[in-house]
């Protein structure tokens, strides 16, 4: 998976959240709970390869609707990648 603009790229391994690869790409996420799905701090907006993630958890949802996210973006730590993707923030 692709972190935009930065350049940062790493393969995810099986059942790893965008989070787990940014940390490991070394890609800067906010995750101020600590990726237990309160904050939103961990929102990303997917570029590329959406399909490629899985559905969003009840926690997710739950947090996207209470947080006004765009069906584009998604919460780093909740969802679990599956295959390639491309994702930013506006912070970077
Ligand atoms: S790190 Fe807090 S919601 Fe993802």
């Amino acid at each position: 998976m692709t972190f935009s603009p930065l350049g940062l790229a790493a393969p995810a391994h099986r059942d790893e959240t965008l989070l787990d690869v940014a940390r490991r790409a070394g890609a800067p996420l906010g995750n101020s709970c600590g990726g237990i799905g309160i904050c939103a701090r961990c929102r990303v907006r997917v570029v590329n390869g959406a399909e490629n993630l899985d559905e969003p958890t009840t926690i997710e949802r739950r947090v996207s609707e209470q947080r006004g996210l765009a069906p584009e973006e998604r919460l780093a730590c909740q969802a679990i990648v599956c295959g390639d993707c491309e994702i930013t923030t506006g912070y970077w």
